[in-house]
């Protein structure tokens, strides 16, 4: 049985399988959809949102103040050392599961399925964070129009808890308070849709609003630098290194995405190319835009003002600084901007990750992990059309009624462990096929690797304890599926016995 588990698949059986018809995804995306994609995932409720909370620090953690901005360096470098990993397999095996796939291939199946199942984490969890950030910009952006979307249908009941008389407005049933977030939903269900009726429709759309989000972000330096003090960045680090490592392990949110690029690895034209490039090129870009924003943001909100705003309010960072910043007449206009263009950024982030999600899906199931139908490619569209639909639903149920901070958390940790189990592949194919032509390659082998393990390893240690009680149990709940279903139903075990 331990042989079992450890079963690999051959890198030859994996590329063959992305070759079989039925099975066929389209490829159509270049080497700048893929760089779009790639920004397109990566900027979006991180800088919009959780750097408030970052900065800030909550019941659970201290804040990094000023010293955000350190915390962005050090895991832009975390996130480099994996990302030089992920990009030399994606260019090796080009095929939609990402490090699903590449963990099939090098640490067997049983750590295959547990990456599987962690990625849904990264993936899923992380968009039902980025949904419920969505819906908070939203509300900023309608309520300049005039329109008041009440807290009660804009909010999760945990979040609720802590703002000051919004239970009470809410409309009661035998006595409870009824309180769930509306707009998170709506945004989940209309992605969906795109989604299942094609790529290429998605990949434009996607490429239209990671321009827009750069120009607004670039909108808000632009503004808030006229509003900066530099004497808001003292005491630089306000609680020490604690604070600068667990916000590095919030903002490890901002992060994630270039990752996600290799899910679409079967629908790009010359993925050996394409793929390095996208998944570097958009992390690069997106560090420098971060320690920028984060700058201006912390010079903008003296620290201790920062903190008592986000105790009691569910405020939106970047539109929350130019309120504060007092701009005058313009303040609703430029306000109003940043929120529409977090609209958009949110947008391409949940349009990235639903279309990843689902391919991963589709990979486990090609594997005989999970059940056939999620294999199923539209008649019509060729898209991966059930696995889309079903993760459309879970993403937007769960969006109504969870808070964005602990969903962040266990996307955060999940995510940072999948990291980890990437880079040991790495470490593990370059000594037992050390011959296979690679598109590109890892630099440094083993330092860049160990380095990716350890920065990863250190930021996981940055956050609650809950949230890693809150993994645990995912995986347990992950390992028994795998035991009474995938164990027996595998196609490799069907080989192997
Ligand atoms: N990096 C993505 C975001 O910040 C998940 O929304």
């Amino acid at each position: 049985m331990f042989r079992q588990l450890f079963r690999t698949k051959s890198l030859d059986a994996i590329l063959h399988e992305g070759e079989v018809p039925q099975h066929q995804l389209k490829r159509v995306l270049g080497a700048f959809d893929v760089v779009m994609l790639g920004i397109g995932a990566i900027i979006g409720a991180g800088i919009f949102a959780t750097i408030g909370t970052a900065a800030a620090g909550d019941i659970a953690r201290p804040g990094a103040g000023p010293s955000l901005i350190l915390s962005f360096i050090l895991t832009g470098c975390a996130c480099g050392f994996a990302a030089l990993c992920y990009a030399e397999f994606a260019a090796m095996v080009p095929i939609s599961g990402s490090a699903y796939t590449y963990s099939y291939a090098t640490l067997g199946e049983l750590v295959a399925w547990i990456i599987g199942w962690d990625l849904i984490i990264e993936y899923a969890v992380g968009n039902v964070a980025v949904a419920i950030s969505w819906g908070n910009y939203f509300k900023t952006l309608v309520a300049g129009f005039g329109i008041v979307v009440p807290d009660w249908l804009s909010t999760d009941y945990r979040t609720a808890a802590h703002i000051p008389g919004l239970f009470e407005s809410a409309p009661h049933i035998f006595g409870i308070p009824i309180v769930f977030n509306v707009l998170a939903f709506g945004i989940v269900t209309l992605i969906t849709i795109v989604l299942v009726i094609g790529i290429r429709e998605s990949a434009s759309m996607n490429t239209g609003m990671v321009l827009l989000k750069l120009l607004v972000l670039g909108f808000f330096v632009w503004v808030g630098w006229k509003y900066m003090k530099t004497e808001n960045w003292h005491p630089f680090a306000p609680n020490g290194w604690a604070g600068v490592q667990a916000g590095a392990a919030i903002v490890f949110f901002a992060y994630i995405g270039f990752d996600a690029v290799s899910t679409v690895a079967e629908e790009v034209r010359n993925p050996k190319r394409d793929l390095p490039i996208g998944i570097i090129g958009s992390l690069i870009v997106c560090t420098l835009i971060y320690v920028v924003v984060a700058a201006v943001f912390t010079g903008i909100i003296p620290y201790p003002d920062l903190v008592k705003k986000l105790a009691t309010e569910q405020a939106e960072p970047l539109t929350m600084a130019l309120q504060y910043a007092d701009i005058g007449k313009w303040s609703g206009l430029f306000v109003g901007i940043v929120a529409f263009g977090s609209v958009v950024a949110h947008t391409a982030v949940l349009l990235v990750f639903q279309l990843g999600q689902p391919r991963i899906f589709f990979s486990m199931a090609r594997d005989g992990l999970l059940p056939q139908s999620f294999a199923k490619v539209h008649p019509k569209f060729r898209t991966p059309h059930v696995t889309t639909i079903l993760t459309g639903v879970a993403v937007g149920v769960c969006s109504m009624f969870t808070s964005i901070d602990e969903m962040v958390d266990l996307t955060n940790i999940g995510t940072l462990f999948a990291f980890v189990l990437v880079c040991i592949g790495i470490l593990i194919l370059r000594k037992r096929d050390p011959d296979r032509p690679r598109g590109f390659k890892t630099p440094w082998v083993p330092v860049i690797p160990v380095l990716g393990i350890l920065s990863c390893l250190y930021l996981m240690t940055g956050l609650p304890w809950v949230t890693w009680v809150r993994f645990g149990l995912w995986l347990a709940v992950g390992l028994t599926i795998y035991f009474l279903y995938g164990y027996r139903k595998s196609w490799l075990h069907k080989e192997t016995v």
